[in-house]
């Protein structure tokens, strides 16, 4: 089972050995002062078993930040190689492991007591979601973008595998005896023009940590935007936060979750099931977007942060296990919240204090939880969990948000949506897809097309498939309008243009230490030959000629059949692909596509020379 390391990770773990050098003597140290706004980004965070300290994870300061409790003073700053994206301490106190996620991620282990660096370990593309086996001294961390869990051996410093997984792994958590590895996916992986036929929807992977033997998961039909898993503290139970979304309804509302509900799913770890799936929402009041959840110690409270209504849900336990309460708390597409039997949300939900809230650790009967954009923690009793017992825990100075980072909170803001149902990010989260398809009414009824990236949207007009915004920017107004159902000053939209500008591509996985493997680099030479030609639609730099093309690729002669050319940057992580999300895979679009083979040499293409086609394209 044990992987001999390559030869690259190998020379990774000595650059490691050498940045870890030089960051113990800057630990401690506040990091180099940027020009621009620094911001904290809090988004992850652990507390010490004995509830004497938190230990937050910021994001953007790439920092973690040790928080002395009850007082809540920011004692500590450790700088960090880069972003944390998941924290957490050994149950000894002891140590802390913090995952750190680039296109080559690191995992650290630090000293608790001194924040002093021990380890060092290299992981693959964006890691995030630790968790930690303490009887084996096994750690496992999800790497998102390579779709796979590492496992590392700590104590001998060495990854020992990698588990292959489903598409975007985020989040993951073990049964206290270490038997199960809980894996939450983000995104579906199906293609989207069956919807009525199949279920597509994100699943989780239960791993079993002996033979390394996996099953998915399925949650309910249309379950996208995954961000969290936690379990009970008997280990019998996983909750998992997600978006729900009635994508096969025509969205000419917004009320009554008719586009989009946001739920806890509940699967039973004893007979691996799902048991149900229960709506935050009540009726005439979204509950958009939960982040992060957590159960305290005694299981007798769940909490979820709602990041786009900016409040905690807190539900006693019992009633999320009892049959009846269940049933009731189902969402029924296009008919929910209905809650038949009680009339009421079994729900408390507490306005927090900050704007963003993503993470969430528990102590006791406390919640605290992370507000990315406010740099802050909110700290809530559940014993008198009300808007008036909330405090405040400051990590640095109240951040004054730049026109591009208010652009990003209102992105994820479902307050400014009609009774808060949804924010722009439930169908574009991380501002790119969610792997669904929706039937927006802009350019007729019956055609539903994939949610898009709106990574250089505003760099490659027109907008939508079939062009039916000239630009971005009208696409940005225009969806305030139709799909918040809103009215919102011009500012606003101007700051979500902003945002949207600032996208970087993050670099593919398939690339071979930044470089394209030998089989991109054939693909390459096919892709930009005469012969096959497909530069001519999607040339460098920007990989498309911002035209409209008419390529037989219909779903019906009811509708036009011209469709503007997406970009190909990123196409790696935007699957299904065509604008119906027809095809899984790159590789199914050439071969059962024929995509863009229509000249007389391209015919003659071996699969091979498909398989290098579709090699340097998803490198892109
Ligand atoms: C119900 C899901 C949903 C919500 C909510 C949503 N969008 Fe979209 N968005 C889509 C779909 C689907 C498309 C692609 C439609 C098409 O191709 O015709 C799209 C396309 C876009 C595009 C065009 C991208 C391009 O390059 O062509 C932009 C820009 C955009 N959305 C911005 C937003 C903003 C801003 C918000 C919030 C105000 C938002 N969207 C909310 C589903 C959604
Ligand atoms: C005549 C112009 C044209 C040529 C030539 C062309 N494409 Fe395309 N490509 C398009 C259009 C238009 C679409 C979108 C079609 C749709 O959504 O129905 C597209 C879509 C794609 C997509 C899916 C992207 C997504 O996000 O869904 C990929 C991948 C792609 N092309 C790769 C290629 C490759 C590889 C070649 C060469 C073999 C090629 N294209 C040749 C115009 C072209």
């Amino acid at each position: 089972m044990i992987n001999k390391l390559t030869d690259r990770a190998r020379t990774r773990a000595m650059r490691l050995g050498l940045a870890l050098l030089a960051m113990n003597a800057a630990s401690g140290s506040p990091a180099a002062e940027p020009a621009a706004p620094c911001y904290l980004g809090p988004s992850a965070l652990a507390a010490a078993p004995d509830g004497s300290l938190l230990y937050v994870a910021c994001a953007d300061a790439r920092q973690l930040v040790w928080v002395s409790l009850p007082d809540g003073t920011a004692c500590r700053h450790v700088s960090l190689p880069d972003r944390p994206s998941g924290v957490l301490c050994t149950p000894d106190g002891r140590q802390l492991i913090v995952t750190c996620a680039a296109p080559a991620s690191t995992v650290i282990l630090l000293d608790a007591a001194t924040g002093d660096t021990l380890r060092a370990l290299p992981a693959g593309h964006t890691a995030v979601g630790p968790a930690w086996d303490a009887r084996r001294g096994r750690l496992y961390v999800c790497n998102r973008f390579d779709n796979d869990v590492s496992v590392f051996d700590v104590l001998a410093g060495v990854e020992l595998t990698r588990i292959p997984v489903a598409r975007e792994p985020v989040a993951a958590a073990l049964t206290p005896d270490g038997r199960t590895l809980v894996i939450a996916h983000h995104l579906p992986d199906a293609r989207t023009d069956l919807e009525r036929f199949e279920r597509i929807a994100a699943g989780v992977t239960l791993c079993d940590t002996r033979t390394l033997a996996t099953r998915v998961l399925a949650l309910p039909h249309g379950a996208s935007g995954v961000r969290d898993v936690c379990l009970t503290p008997d280990g019998s139970y996983a909750l998992v936060t997600h978006v729900l979304s009635n994508f096969t309804n025509v969205p000419f509302r917004v009320d009554m979750g008719w586009i989009n509900v946001n739920v806890v799913s509940l699967i039973d770890l004893r007979r691996p099931r799902l048991l149900g799936t229960m709506g935050l929402d009540e009726l005439q009041r979204g509950a958009a977007n939960p982040w992060g959840v957590a159960v305290t110690a005694d299981g007798s409270h769940l909490c979820v942060a709602v990041a786009g209504t900016h409040e905690l849900c807190i539900v006693p336990t019992s009633r999320l296990l009892n049959e009846r309460a269940r049933r009731s708390m189902s969402p029924l597409p296009g008919a929910w919240p209905v809650y038949p039997s009680l009339g009421t949300s079994l729900w408390q939900r507490v306005a927090l204090s900050g704007k963003g809230p993503r993470g969430v650790a528990v102590v006791g009967s406390t919640a605290y939880v992370a507000q990315y954009f406010s740099d802050s923690l909110a700290v809530v009793d559940l014993q008198a969990a009300t808007e008036a017992a909330v405090r405040t825990i400051e990590l640095g100075p109240t951040p004054e948000w730049t026109q591009v980072r208010r652009g990003q909170l209102l992105f994820e803001d479902a307050t400014i949506c009609y009774q808060q149902w949804q924010s722009c990010a439930s169908c574009h989260p991380d501002a790119r897809g969610d792997g669904l398809v929706w039937d927006l009414m802009n350019d007729g009824v019956g055609n539903p097309k994939s949610s898009k990236s709106m990574l250089w949207s505003h760099r490659t007009p027109p907008a939508m498939a079939q062009s039916a915004r000239e630009t971005a920017e009208d696409a940005v107004r225009s969806g305030i309008i139709n799909i918040l159902f809103s009215h919102r000053p011009e500012a606003e939209a101007a700051a979500i243009d902003a945002y949207l500008k600032t996208l970087e591509p993050i670099p593919s996985p398939h690339l071979r230490d930044g470089q394209l493997s030998d089989a991109a680099q054939r693909g390459r030479r096919l892709f930009e030959s005469e012969a096959v030609g497909c530069h001519r639609c999607h040339p460098a730099p920007l990989y498309t000629d911002c035209r409209t093309h008419s390529i037989g690729t219909a779903q019906s002669p009811r509708f036009n059949n011209r469709y503007d050319t997406p970009t190909l940057v990123e196409v790696w992580r935007t699957a299904p692909y065509l604008h119906d999300g027809r095809y899984r895979t790159v590789y199914e679009l050439l071969h059962e596509g024929r995509h863009g083979l229509a000249a007389k040499a391209a015919e003659t293409l071996t699969e091979d020379d498909l398989r290098d086609l579709a090699a340097f394209v998803l490198a892109l």
